[in-house]
């Protein structure tokens, strides 16, 4: 038997992204088997300082999240990746009743959350693969008493234009419920060298990363992406916060996708990609907006990344 693997809309948003103006794709469709698995490449890199940077904050006050948070918690996380972070929550966590991973990447995800199950044998897991950026209810195992603990690493939120980010803040603050909390990692604003070089490292491996949405065109479309044709730039835009990641048409060209032609000037962009950066304020004021009142918040002590405990307003 074949498993039939469904698209998940990345064809009609290929088709769609690649005739408007600017050229535009989700950033959701970076996330297949394979984009995944350099994504985590990404994560080891020297340049890429905020995953150790977060993992640093959750291991250091563990303790503090705890207390706020109090026991037998059902944690849901949003975009669940690899669970390192997890496995350090819920380590420092009291008794968790149950771990709810959303993920669209569903390989992984499954695979992830199968061993969580073995690492944990007493608490709930409920893998769900969903689409985070659409309204989301708790699976019915996961529905009991415990406080529910939102969990959402690795500055995704920074991924999401603020009003989109707020509206975010707005499901999960309906989703939670009253007493529930939301612990978001987000990456602050600082020297755009820094910035930048997180977003295009020496190696090459976000070149690869950012490719692979051309990639699994190929793979999963039929299209005739020559990938070496498209350069990735990541560079910083500081009127409106954030690092902008595109692929630049290194030549004029013709691509076919799923049977439609496209053309190409040289220096012709798609847009992949935003990573809005926040100084603590900042998003304390988008965390009210999105219906949260902001708790605690952790820093490192090179600022350079923040974790907020955000509660229900
Ligand atoms: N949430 C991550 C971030 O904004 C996603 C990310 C890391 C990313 N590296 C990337 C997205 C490179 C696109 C390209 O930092």
């Amino acid at each position: 038997m074949r498993t039939v693997m469904p698209t998940d809309g990345f064809r009609d948003s290929m088709l769609t992204g690649l005739t408007r103006r600017p050229r535009a794709v989700p950033c959701k469709y970076l996330y297949d088997a394979e984009g995944s698995a350099l994504f985590e490449r990404i994560t080891e890199l020297e340049e890429y300082y905020p995953t150790r940077t977060e993992i640093g904050l959750l291991s250091d006050r563990g303790a503090d999240i705890a207390r706020v948070v109090g026991a037998g918690a059902r944690v849901v996380e949003f975009g669940a990746g690899s669970m390192r972070k997890t496995r350090l929550l819920l380590a420092a966590l009291d008794s968790p009743a149950a771990y709810v991973p959303v993920d669209v990447a569903r390989e992984p995800l499954l695979l992830a959350a199968r061993r969580m199950a073995t690492a944990y044998p007493a608490m709930t897991v409920a893998p769900m693969v969903a689409d985070f950026n659409h309204p989301l209810v708790l699976p019915p195992d996961a529905e009991g008493h415990g406080p529910v603990l939102g969990f959402f690493p690795g500055s995704t939120i920074g991924n999401m234009m603020p009003g989109d980010a707020r509206d975010f803040l707005r499901r999960v603050a309906r989703l939670v419920g009253p007493g529930g909390r939301l612990l978001v990692g987000v990456d602050l604003a600082k020297d755009p060298r820094l910035l930048e070089a997180a977003y295009d490292d020496s190696q090459g491996v976000t070149t690869a990363f950012i490719r692979n949405l051309l990639a699994r065109a190929n793979r999963e479309l039929d299209a005739d992406f020559d990938i070496r044709a498209f350069d990735h730039r990541a560079w910083w835009n500081a009127r409106e916060g954030r690092v902008e990641i595109n692929l630049i048409a290194s030549r004029r060209q013709t691509v076919s996708v799923a049977g439609r032609l496209f053309a190409f000037r040289r220096g012709d962009a798609i847009h992949v990609e935003d990573c809005y950066k926040y100084t603590v304020d900042q998003f304390r004021w988008l965390a009210r907006l999105g219906g949260f009142v902001p708790e605690e918040v952790w820093v490192d002590s090179g600022n350079l990344f923040s974790l907020h405990m955000l509660l229900r307003a």
